[in-house]
């Protein structure tokens, strides 16, 4: 599906709404509706149990939204957490420099597709794209631009040479997608902290910052957590929480937005074992991904080219959205930066005594950090389907949400075959009533039942029980797959461990 298609299809189903909506909605926050909040939660529990539960050595925290100020001293964010911002005076409207750039470089991506296309149909099954981008001049051409185009704008970013971004700009006769003019402002730097006042202190004392990543909670509170649970080093702390970043610009849904949610974990190792972890979490991490059933080839790597101020490595797990490759999860080698920093705008030591080797160092980090909402844009994106109904009249389609029944909002409907049949009914509720001790289930009478089945394929629940005539006889229910559309016939009374055994969380986490 299209990103157009998944994000009426979230909303007509109460999976995400646009935020305040009656007032025309507030750009790039958006409310989590009732099926939402169920799947949010299960990514989250999903993420909490294979981080936290699965591994001795990590453990949980909550810590604050709002934090001491020199906090964001210390990490760096006050001076480095900026994007580049550039103003096309016609239309008024505002950039991110690097952004028109990457715009400019898609569309040539675009160009490169559509000859591989032509090639593919000119040439068929003998068609090697690989050869044909080497050998193709005018293909060859394109990607040699591409890679110039990059090298520029990375050089610019990482040496903070402003002007070269805007001669870039310039060069490449980059127009505002709204006036279609060429009239630029200079390009300059715009923090990303959304900033507020403490009540009782005025000026610039009492300004604190909503936090731009969870990390720095887990930082400040590394030796709490270190001393109260008697950790060794390797050891690490997760957390799940808000985080809030002025985007300039907020577009794609729910992938860049000024509110959202991150599920981050700090690693501590002995400095010089940092690489080893890097290279356990970047596989741990992938390996977490591919669980869910997400094929390989819509998963990569790319490695960072600019590294953040506090990276000695960085590499992103990127997915293929329907908008292209683009980061979903990134795994930072932090070296000793953040905690030295703390212990020097605090003054209070953030070491740790090694007793295997009898020293004290400030521990290296390594960190993965994933975004909830970009982990649920990329289950729409991957799983939500829409496809010809086997079996049925020719034509007929559904459209089919098929995630992995652990994470499925609803993991069961329970239906009688007819509304207006008391026994029918009685005997579906108090199912019903059974199976919702231990599962989300949604009870639906309304409608014929194949219009039935079509609403909860649309939401991805799993199973489908329905009670017909013939139960209140033999004591058996009809159980429908979502996907595969089976039918099995079993007893009521195994139906709760028939669901239990596909719908735990332990599925995924025995992977
Ligand atoms: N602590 C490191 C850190 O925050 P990041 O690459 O800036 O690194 C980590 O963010 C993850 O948070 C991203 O991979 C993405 O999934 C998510 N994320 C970042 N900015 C976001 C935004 N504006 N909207 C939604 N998710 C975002």
């Amino acid at each position: 599906m299209d990103l157009k298609q998944i994000i009426s299809h979230a909303k007509e189903y109460g999976f995400i709404y646009p935020s305040s909506e009656i007032y025309d909605g507030l750009a790039a926050t958006y409310d989590y509706g009732p099926l939402g909040v169920e799947l949010k939660n299960n990514i989250k529990n999903y993420w909490w149990k294979s981080m936290v539960h699965m591994h001795q050595n990590i453990v949980g925290l909550d810590a604050a939204i709002f934090m001491h100020p020199k906090t964001w001293k210390a990490s760096g964010h006050v001076d480095a957490f900026n994007d580049p911002l550039i103003d096309n005076k016609d239309s008024k409207k505002r950039y991110r420099a690097d952004v028109l750039i990457e715009d400019y470089i898609s569309k040539i991506e675009t160009k490169i597709n559509k000859e591989l296309a032509k090639a593919q149909k000119r040439f068929g099954e003998s068609f090697d794209p690989q050869k044909y981008r080497k050998e193709n001049t005018r293909v060859a051409g394109y990607i040699e631009k591409i890679e110039s185009i990059n090298s520029r704008m990375n050089t610019a970013l990482s040496s903070g040479q402003l002007d070269d971004l805007k001669k870039l700009i310039e060069e490449l006769g980059i127009a505002c997608p709204v006036s279609g003019s060429k009239n630029w402002t200079e390009v300059r730097q715009f923090n990303l902290m959304f900033s507020t006042q403490l009540g009782n202190i005025a000026g610039d004392d009492g300004v604190l910052y909503l936090r731009p990543e969870t990390a720095q909670g887990i930082f400040v509170n590394f030796l709490n957590v270190q001393k109260s649970s008697r950790a060794k080093i390797p050891f690490g702390i997760a957390q799940i929480g808000k985080a809030f970043r002025n985007e300039i610009i907020a577009r794609q849904f729910i992938f860049r937005m000024r509110e959202f949610e991150q599920m981050e974990m700090q690693f501590f190792v002995r400095p010089g074992d940092e690489m080893q972890w890097y290279d356990y979490w970047k596989n741990t991490r992938m390996h977490w991904h591919q669980a869910l059933g997400t094929p390989i080839d819509h998963l990569r790597y790319h490695d960072h080219e600019n590294l953040a101020h506090y990276a000695n490595a960085a590499v992103d797990i990127q997915y293929r959205f329907p908008f292209g490759f683009k980061e979903l999860e990134g795994i930072h080698s932090r070296t000793d930066f953040d905690l030295s920093q703390h212990q020097e705008l605090s003054g209070k030591k953030l070491r740790y005594f090694d007793p295997e080797i009898n020293e004290s160092y400030v521990p290296y980090v390594i960190e993965t950090s994933i975004g909830v909402d970009r982990m649920f844009l990329a289950l729409l994106s991957e799983y939500l389907t829409e496809e010809e109904v086997p079996d049925t009249q020719e034509g007929a389609t559904r459209t089919v949400f098929k995630i992995h029944p652990a994470l499925a909002p609803v993991k069961c409907a329970v239906m009688p075959l007819l509304k207006n049949k008391p026994d029918l009914i009685a005997k579906a509720k108090a199912l019903f009533d059974d199976l919702r001790l231990d599962f989300n289930c949604q009870y639906d009478e309304k409608d014929a039942i194949g219009r039935r089945y079509r609403r909860q394929d649309a939401i991805g629940t799993p199973f489908c029980v329905t009670i017909d005539f013939d139960s209140l006889e033999d004591q058996q229910v009809t159980v429908r797959e979502r996907d595969a559309l089976t039918q099995d016939r079993i007893s009521i009374e195994q139906v709760a461990s028939y669901i239990d055994q596909r719908v735990q969380l332990s599925t995924l986490l025995k992977k």
